[in-house]
């Protein structure tokens, strides 16, 4: 039998085109960039997490010179809040970077590891929750369930 999986989002030509509250965490994720730790592949990533309780939690990459010690800045965010705020839900990720390894018109695109850490991060609150996710040409790309980036999640 041939099944079909459907996944919506939506797109905008520019993050200003979002709600003050969005534009909030994209401010925010852009000035934790900042202190992204990333000397090896001089790509810099910011990730903003807006709770239930309106706390926002932020995190950026953070590398190592044993490479796979090293940390995406979705993970470090996702991790931070789990360990600090366990009780409170997420209800938005919104996710920027900078840098030549992808191009400015590319999908800054969470890789395989934090998709999987999103997925769980959704299940085990048993709520969808957004997910933003801006391009350096300031295109912005929105899911309304983290889930939708990973289907048929593992564990899900
Ligand atoms: N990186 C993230 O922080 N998030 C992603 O979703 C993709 C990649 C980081 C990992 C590494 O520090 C750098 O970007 C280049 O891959």
């Amino acid at each position: 039998m041939k099944k079909e999986l459907k996944i919506e989002y939506r797109q905008l030509k520019h993050w200003n085109e979002l709600p003050d509250t969005d534009q909030v965490l994209v401010k925010k994720a852009n000035s934790v960039m900042l202190n992204a730790y990333a000397p090896y592949s001089d790509f810099k990533v910011g990730a903003a997490v807006l709770l239930a309780n309106n706390t926002i939690v932020t995190g950026s990459n953070q590398e190592n010179i044993a490479y796979p010690s090293g940390m995406c800045a979705e993970r470090v965010a996702l991790f931070y809040a789990g360990a600090n705020f366990p009780n409170q839900k997420v209800e938005t990720l919104c996710i920027v970077a900078k840098g030549d390894l992808i191009s400015r018109e590319d999908l800054l695109s969470p890789c395989g590891g934090c998709r999987q850490v999103m997925a769980e991060t959704e299940s085990r609150q048993g709520e969808p929750y957004r997910v933003i996710l801006v391009c350096q040409n300031d295109e912005v790309i929105i899911f309304n369930s983290a889930l939708d980036l990973l289907p048929l999640a593992f564990g899900s």
